[in-house]
């Protein structure tokens, strides 16, 4: 179908999903077990009620803000996700080119299918993007890449360490779909050699994470990390207050080191019935609200709408991810799709900021939302 008859990211993935191989699909849909954190991260945005104020004149609204200091056109990201090859020939730089005129930024992954110089190369001037890290077993590998990518600082601007899967989650779809043919997607930026490479059967997932470090610490893993690089970090995978709490005071022990964290739970990817990033949120709001002064807190995981990164946003998030709706953009219709994807969320957004009576995200606060529902769970 023509993407602009495609009208909401359900659709989008439906459109996607005929025309990626099963390999993708399989890859790209999994989650862990039973795929309960994967349903919940969506099911729990759809329990938070908004309150719109009326009598508001809202003829425009803006979704601009400031993230880790830079300027973008909006809170909305691209998450960090492997393999964007595996769905479509643009790739990685496709998703670049589709946000491109929405000044979103975009995360990429430690596991892309294109090289950092090759995503970066046709961005436009003030497009941000940020390196994902997989601290590799062997630490030379990973600061070869940190310092690759410091070379591209025209564009790479964080830092980011996924914490919340120090081994691969047990993604069933993904083991079944048998991933033997490696080198047909192979990471361009991981520079993994062949004896690293697990032999034979087992999921994309567990094919990407050979060699990857499981041995990562507050204490060894950031005073290394901040010593290889000078760009801010960004802590991805924070499911409790109490992880958030530490984080935050590791950024003011250690200023010019954590300067964000992602609440996530990988997608649903790696622990099954780990927390939505919304409870998350609501502990952090409840337990140590401090943190939302010492670093940036984001987020990521089931966005379907608008007025999920809406609501993320009244709670207290600076920027709002989304992984697979990306993808399945790419799949959809290569950049094209991609830029269709946003260009339905910001729409979305759009809509949702004038009718809660919003002329800019920076009003948005709790006041905006009704979370009874959830806060009973
Ligand atoms: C991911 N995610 C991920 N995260 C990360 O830190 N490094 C990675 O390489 C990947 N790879 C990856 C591949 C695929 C196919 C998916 C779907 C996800 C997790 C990702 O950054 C993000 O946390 C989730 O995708 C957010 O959930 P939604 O938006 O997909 O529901």
């Amino acid at each position: 179908p023509p993407l602009n008859t495609l009208l909401n990211l359900d659709e989008i993935e439906a459109a996607a999903k005929p025309q990626v191989s099963k390999k993708c699909w399989a890859y790209y849909y999994s989650a862990a077990d039973d795929l309960m954190s994967k349903s919940y991260n969506n099911a729990v945005y759809r329990k938070i009620l908004l309150r719109p104020r009326v009598f508001v004149d809202c003829t425009q609204a803006s979704t601009e803000t400031t993230l880790l200091g830079h300027k973008v056109g909006t809170p909305l990201y691209v998450s960090p996700a492997a393999m964007a090859r595996l769905a479509h020939p643009d790739g990685e730089a496709g998703i670049a080119k589709g946000i491109s005129r929405f000044g979103a930024m975009q995360c990429v992954s430690n596991n892309a299918s294109m090289t950092p110089e090759q995503i970066v190369a046709d961005a436009l001037p003030g497009q941000i993007f940020g390196w994902q890290l997989y601290v590799q077993n062997d630490r030379r590998k990973s600061e070869a890449m940190l310092a690759r990518v410091g070379k591209l600082r025209d564009h790479f601007k964080y830092v980011c360490l996924t914490l919340d899967a120090p081994v691969p989650g047990k993604r069933e779809l993904d083991e079944k779909s048998n991933f033997e043919n490696v080198e047909v997607v192979e990471s361009a930026s991981n520079e993994k050699s062949d004896t690293e490479k697990r032999p034979g059967a087992g999921g994309v997932g567990q094919q990407l994470f050979w060699g990857t470090a499981a041995d990562l610490t507050w204490h060894t893993t950031l005073p290394w990390l901040a010593k290889v690089t000078d760009l801010p970090i960004v802590l991805k995978g924070i499911q409790t207050h109490e992880d958030a709490y530490l984080a935050a005071q590791y950024a003011r022990k250690h200023p010019g080191t954590v300067k964000a964290i992602i609440l996530s739970n990988h997608g649903g990817r790696a622990l099954d019935t780990a927390p939505p990033a919304i409870h998350t949120l609501l502990e952090i709001r409840k337990h140590c609200p401090e943190v939302f002064d010492s670093i940036e807190v984001w987020v990521d995981g089931g966005i379907k709408r608008g007025t999920d990164v809406v609501k993320a946003l009244c709670l207290g998030a600076k920027a709002v991810g989304v992984g697979r709706a990306a993808l399945w953009g790419l799949g959809a219709g290569g950049w094209k799709g991609v830029d269709r994807t946003f260009e339905i969320l910001q729409g979305e957004i759009d809509t949702c900021l004038k009718l809660l009576g919003v002329k800019n995200v920076s009003e948005l606060g709790p006041r905006h939302v009704n979370t009874r529902m959830v806060e009973r769970d």
